[in-house]
């Protein structure tokens, strides 16, 4: 899938903007605060529900404004079709919001899509930008948030059951509140209830993160040690609720079927099994530890904590590691990312390259756009000459680049 035409109504400092793109390199240049960044985010926006700046859709509506909207006219080579997807958002003021509530709105040639995992994956894409960083340098929520995102571009059920257990561990959460002083054991049957179902999605929800977690830890492991000619060992592992990994290790007791698991192509019935044992496991586990909840009004050990350990020669990242060394590490975690969604759906997903290119060395660059000869790509900089240069000696074959400068909010194709 190619992004054929980009339409912005009121989002960030774009009041109307409608422009034609390349179905290859598409570079972005132009002055600070001008409004690059504001159209990767808006590609990004309108392809994966997701900003790589902000998680409030407000902070994105033009200032003064009630909505934002963007358009991303589409095109697939493989069936020769065309799509158009378009997010918006429209704050409570909206002439458009009839209900008075602040709501999002997502839409495929017209018709509105309810569910956001329908709506991801229509047309991938994969941001690069200086906020990698913080997938090996920030707190768990920022690994969590990058594992997520990636499964979700893969997995529309991954999203769903995402959204199911956060909502079962807020009703868990209100129910282990309400219990605090007052708790009788004899009496809990909404605590075996909410336990039930949470172990029950923790289980799939692990399965999937460690089977992952593996996959990355391979690719972005093989992509460090190019960077680092050989010289750095970096290692991805998931960390979850203890024993967990035991559990699945324990019925793929041999290589080549734990090598299946992670490739995804395990059968239905070890898998159902995996799953049946885990959520045993997960369950013993909530039940030992309900009175330690209930005195702390919280539920504390569960998938909403799970973590990545990022570690280079076995030291981690987080605390022993230079900025190089983190910024290498997120460029590697973040290729595994590409790779992976390329290998599982069969296409490359289109690049957004936002401030990153110009910073990385020649090989960080012969790296990430190794393989991509064929991808659609938006790249950002200030400096139009060095992006054009170091392009032409990287992207071998006739590639056509489309330059965009931009000044205030307005974009001139030249
Ligand atoms: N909601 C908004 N409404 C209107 N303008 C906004 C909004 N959010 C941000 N801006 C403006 O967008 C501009 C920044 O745009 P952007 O981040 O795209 O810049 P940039 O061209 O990428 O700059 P740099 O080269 O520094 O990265 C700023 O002038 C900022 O005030
Ligand atoms: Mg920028």
């Amino acid at each position: 899938m190619i992004i054929k035409r980009i339409i912005l109504n009121n989002f960030r400092n774009y009041g109307g903007l409608d422009i034609e793109v390349g179905p290859s390199v598409n570079v972005i240049y132009g002055n600070n605060a001008q409004g690059k960044t504001n159209i990767i985010e808006a590609i990004s926006v309108g392809s994966s529900v997701y900003s790589h700046r902000t998680s409030k859709d407000k902070e994105m509506i033009r200032f003064g404004s009630n909505e934002y909207e963007v358009i991303l006219q589409c095109h697939d080579e493989v069936y020769d079709s065309d799509t158009e997807l378009k997010a918006c958002y429209y704050n409570e003021k909206s002439e458009f919001n009839s209900k008075r509530i602040p709501a999002r709105g997502l839409f495929q040639d017209g018709m509105s899509i309810p569910k956001i995992s329908q709506y991801i994956g229509v047309c991938n894409t994969v941001i690069f930008a200086p906020e990698d960083l913080n997938i090996v340098k920030g707190m768990p929520a920022s690994r969590r948030k990058y594992l997520n995102l990636l499964i979700c571009k893969v997995s529309p059920s991954y999203y769903d059951n995402l959204g199911r257990i956060k909502k079962l561990i807020d009703q868990k959460n209100a129910c282990l509140k309400s219990f605090r002083g007052v708790y009788d054991p004899g009496r809990d049957n909404e605590l075996d209830y909410w336990d039930f179902s949470i172990a029950d999605l923790s289980s799939y929800l692990i399965i999937e993160r460690f089977r992952f977690c593996e996959l990355i830890n391979r690719k972005a492991a093989a992509h460090h040690s190019i960077i680092s000619d050989g010289k750095e060992n970096l290692k991805i592992e998931y960390v979850t609720l203890k024993g967990s990994e035991a559990v699945i290790r324990g019925i793929l007791d041999e290589d080549d079927m734990f090598d299946t698991f992670i490739k995804g192509t395990l059968s239905e019935a070890i898998l159902a099994r995996i799953r049946s044992t885990l959520s045993d496991f997960i369950l013993d586990k909530l039940r030992k530890e309900r009175i330690s909840d209930v005195e702390k009004g919280v539920y504390t050990n569960g998938v909403h904590r799970d973590d990545l350990e990022i570690t280079l020669n076995d030291l981690s990242m987080r605390q022993f590691s230079s900025q190089g060394q983190q910024r290498s590490a997120s460029l590697s975690l973040k290729l595994a990312e590409l790779e992976i969604i390329k290998e599982k759906t069969n296409s490359s997903p289109i690049l957004l390259l936002d401030d990153v290119f110009s910073e990385l060395d020649e090989g960080r660059r012969v790296s990430l756009l190794s393989g991509m000869n064929s991808a659609q790509i938006f790249i950002t900089c200030t400096d139009r000459s060095f992006v054009e240069n170091e392009l032409s000696s990287i992207v071998t074959g006739s590639v056509d680049t489309c330059f965009y400068r931009v000044e205030s909010g307005k974009v001139f194709c030249e």
